[in-house]
């Protein structure tokens, strides 16, 4: 069974789901939800879950390689397998990625390689984009870079403004990032189409 570390910056929805599905035959168990933020949301959510919790909050700390050897304590403690980054809104060093290197994976909210980084909903209309969507990938140390494990598709309708492509695309990571890490956890690397059909579209 592979034990799974979840990383939150915030309300946690991601991880919930990803909570959600590993129950039954799920060759993979959360272990513990660990977060930077103590006001995050989703450390509630975590709790009522039953899961341990950590918080390793970075205002406390000088510089980035500190925050993250105080990290790599509490994650060596709970020795996951495999580490979710599902909202962590901090950049980690080349380091800590080459500490976890094939074992992290993170949820983005675009089609990458489309719009790394941030504000991508308001690049997506910017843009002028007919769809829109969001991808689960390993992490590397290049930022939003990484091997693409499943992607999520969804139409951007006239008037949209980000907010409404944020709401439209969450319940579609809810449904990627589990099934993403269902395969992820033993090994099948067959990439997660969801939300566009992966059949030929019949004529009209
Ligand atoms: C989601 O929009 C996700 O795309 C991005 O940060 C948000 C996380 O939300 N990575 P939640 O904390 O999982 O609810």
């Amino acid at each position: 069974m592979k034990r799974v570390a979840i990383l939150i910056s915030g309300g946690g929805s991601n991880m919930e789901a990803l909570v959600n599905d590993m129950q039954g035959d799920h060759p993979a168990r959360p272990v513990l939800v660990l977060t930077n933020n103590p006001d995050a949301g989703g450390l509630a959510k975590a709790a009522a879950h039953g899961i341990p919790t950590a918080c390793v909050n970075h205002r406390d700390f000088p510089d980035r390689p500190a925050f993250e050897s105080a990290l790599n304590e509490v994650l060596q403690q709970a020795a996951p397998d495999i580490i979710c980054l599902a909202g962590f809104m901090r950049i980690l060093t080349p380091e800590f990625i080459a500490r976890w290197q094939g074992k992290m994976l993170n949820i983005h909210p675009s089609i990458l390689p489309l719009f790394r980084g941030l504000r991508t909903h308001q690049r997506a209309l910017d843009e002028g984009m007919a769809v829109h969507g969001c991808t689960v990938h390993e992490v590397t140390g290049e930022l939003d870079g990484g091997p693409i494990l499943g992607q999520a598709v969804i139409p951007v309708r006239d008037g949209d403004t980000p907010d409404d492509l944020a709401a439209r695309l969450l319940p579609m990571e809810h449904r990627l990032y589990p099934a993403a890490l269902r395969r992820f956890a033993v090994g099948d690397r067959t990439k997660v189409v969801v939300g566009a059909s992966t059949h030929p579209t019949p004529h009209p």
